[in-house]
């Protein structure tokens, strides 16, 4: 499959995509507390897309090879639970540590981004892991230059997660994105540097880390989709949407309550 570079237009319409899709997580925010369901959450979330936004969910209906289609507008992943989560009954309590990724289609353009978020006070685990797991996105969209291949990415985030004692989960990995939800290239969270695509200016893809605090091994549930550690340990994810510019790059999914980048972001110059 072709990697498709975006044209001054396609990006006008990625960035209000993008846009969009990092605010239904603005949006959600206050309602996340001790009490309430995940599928409460998504309902509210699918609530604001249709009728505030004039969105669509991209994963309502989703349905890759060898899947079912996607029950919900998003994925709502707790704990230990590393992606693809189901939203239903699952009632949220104190010291839950849930990833919320919402993807939304705005005129034919896909958004994909997605936070942590903890319940209440965390345990010292799940703020720990919460914060690695951003600072290995960060570290990862840093690499992002024309010239840079795609192993310098995935380096730059494995290197930070083991050095913590924490794993790289291989089997899902970021993605080009634009007209169509999952493109080419793969974004792999592990590599070497200097290995892999090399990157030009108009490339958009995510950079979407899942962090173990345990051993890096999957299980899937029989609802086919629900991904957890083997090992029952906490996972963590975070993701952008990034563009590849002539000098850097620029993350399409900021609004006004994006979490700033880490300190070693804002002292450096980016794009
Ligand atoms: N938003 C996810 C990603 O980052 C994909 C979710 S597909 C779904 O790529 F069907 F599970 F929603
Ligand atoms: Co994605
Ligand atoms: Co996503």
């Amino acid at each position: 499959m072709a990697i498709t570079l975006k044209n001054a237009q396609d990006i006008e319409m990625m960035r209000v995509a993008c846009r969009l899709a990092s605010e239904v997580l603005d949006f959600i925010t206050p309602h996340i507390r001790a009490g309430i369901t995940t599928g409460e959450l998504d309902r509210l979330c699918h609530e604001y897309m249709v009728k505030e936004q004039g969105t669509v969910p991209a994963p309502l209906n989703y349905q890759p090879p060898g899947y079912p289609p996607y029950p919900k507008a998003t994925c709502i992943s707790v704990n230990d639970v590393i992606c693809h989560g189901i939203p239903g009954e699952k009632v949220l309590k104190h010291g839950d540590a849930l990833n919320i990724d919402v993807t939304v289609i705005k005129d034919g353009y896909f958004g994909d981004t997605s936070r942590m978020f903890i319940v209440g006070e965390g345990s010292i685990l799940a703020k720990r892991l919460t914060q690695v797991t951003f600072e290995c996105m960060w570290l990862g969209i840093r690499q992002v230059k024309p010239g840079a291949h795609l192993g310098d990415i995935g380096h730059a985030i494995q290197v930070h997660a083991e050095a913590q004692g924490y794993s790289v989960v291989r089997e899902y990995c970021g993605h080009g994105i634009g007209q169509v939800f999952h493109e080419d290239p793969q974004i792999l969270h592990y590599g070497r540097p200097g290995t892999g695509l090399e990157l030009k200016a108009g490339m958009i893809f995510t950079i979407e880390p899942m962090i173990n605090a345990g051993k890096r091994d999957i299980r899937t549930m029989p609802d086919q989709w629900t991904v957890k550690t083997r090992d029952r340990s906490l996972s963590a994810q975070w993701e952008h949407t990034v563009l590849v510019t002539d000098t850097g790059y620029d993350v399409l999914t900021v609004s006004a309550g994006t979490p700033k980048p880490p300190e070693f972001i804002t002292q450096a110059t980016a794009a």
